[in-house]
């Protein structure tokens, strides 16, 4: 399912929420030195500010103490490439996989935060996606799957950029752990995590898209379900750029809706007519909608929008 990178047809597919693996036009935003080098930047403390970074051990979490001695250790190496850095990673915390989740990716990488700003403003410019803010973060190491396993992040669209080997995706639309499902297969949601036995997860592999990502390509993931379930060798590291709470239309309206509530409950007392037991649509409802009518007619909607859309597009989501 690779394509070449095509911003319109990305507008497509970003409005519908599909997922898509495209080709990167240009030089990935981080290589595998880039990630060594910002490495050596935090032991030496040459950096402004530490991102937050979470290791895993045979999918067991590791306390800030640990992860501390790993970033002194690694310091002390002269690590020339990530399996390296994972070699020593496993062999110190005795495990046979290991895991790393970096927060904050551009405290660690300034550089590649002005690539990633620009990588959006184009797009920005081109199919008008902003944010309302971004994050950008690593995942990598030599494990074969998640360790928490098929989850969701709600509000959270991702472009996932490869660096180093080769990671498979599997996604499942939104609406794919249903009631319905429920009533075939046994499996629980808690914490927007799926609770299921083995058999079960074979079940939803088989119904799952899968996407590989390798340097050069970019993973665009819509807030779908997912799980990161590597194949080949398991030596791996990606960079994403987190964009959270994408325009939609519904977010607007009900930004604006609830501004004009807001204005006529000053007038109407709303709350005083909430608290008691309401049974029939407050008469207030239909002086709102003509109120509605006369803002969508006066143009008042539209430059409501219009400068919603600019606060939204000052910075592309980059603080
Ligand atoms: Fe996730």
């Amino acid at each position: 399912m690779k394509e070449i990178i095509d911003w319109d047809k990305f507008v497509e597919l970003n409005w519908q929420k599909k997922p898509a693996l495209f080709d990167l036009p240009d030089e990935p935003p981080m290589n595998e030195f880039d990630f060594l080098q910002a490495v050596h930047h935090l032991v030496n403390g040459e950096l402004e500010a530490s991102p937050r970074i979470r290791l895993f051990a045979d999918g067991r979490n590791i306390g800030p103490g640990e992860e501390d001695g790993l970033i002194s250790f690694v310091g002390t190496a002269d690590i020339r490439s990530f399996a390296e850095l994972v070699d020593i990673a496993t062999s110190k915390l005795d495990s046979d996989t290991f895991t790393m989740i970096l927060n904050d990716g551009g405290k660690l990488l300034p550089e590649v935060k002005e690539k990633l700003k620009d990588f959006l403003s184009s797009l920005t410019e081109r199919v008008g996606v902003a944010p309302s803010f971004t994050d950008i973060e690593l995942f990598g190491g030599s494990y074969k799957n998640t360790p928490f396993g098929i989850h969701r992040d709600f509000g959270n669209d991702n472009f996932i950029f490869g660096a180093v080997g080769e990671k498979r995706y599997l996604l499942w639309p939104p609406e794919y752990f249903s009631k319905e499902l429920q009533e075939n297969v046994d499996f629980q949601i808690k914490d927007n995590l799926i609770i299921a036995s083995d058999e079960a997860l074979a079940k939803f592999k088989e119904d799952a898209l899968a996407f590989t990502v390798t340097p050069g390509t970019f993973l665009y993931m819509p807030d779908w379900w997912h799980v990161a379930d590597v194949q080949a060798n398991p030596i791996q590291l990606t960079l994403h750029l987190g964009l959270y709470s994408q325009v939609d239309l519904p977010s607007l309206g009900s930004i604006f809706m609830s501004e004009l509530l807001n204005r006529r409950s000053e007038n109407t007392n709303i709350e005083v007519e909430y608290s008691g037991e309401q049974k029939e649509l407050p008469s207030f409802v239909s002086e709102l909608v003509s109120d509605i009518k006369h803002i969508v007619s006066s143009g008042e909607l539209e430059e409501h929008a219009n400068n919603w859309w600019k606060t939204r597009r000052k910075n592309n989501g980059f603080s």
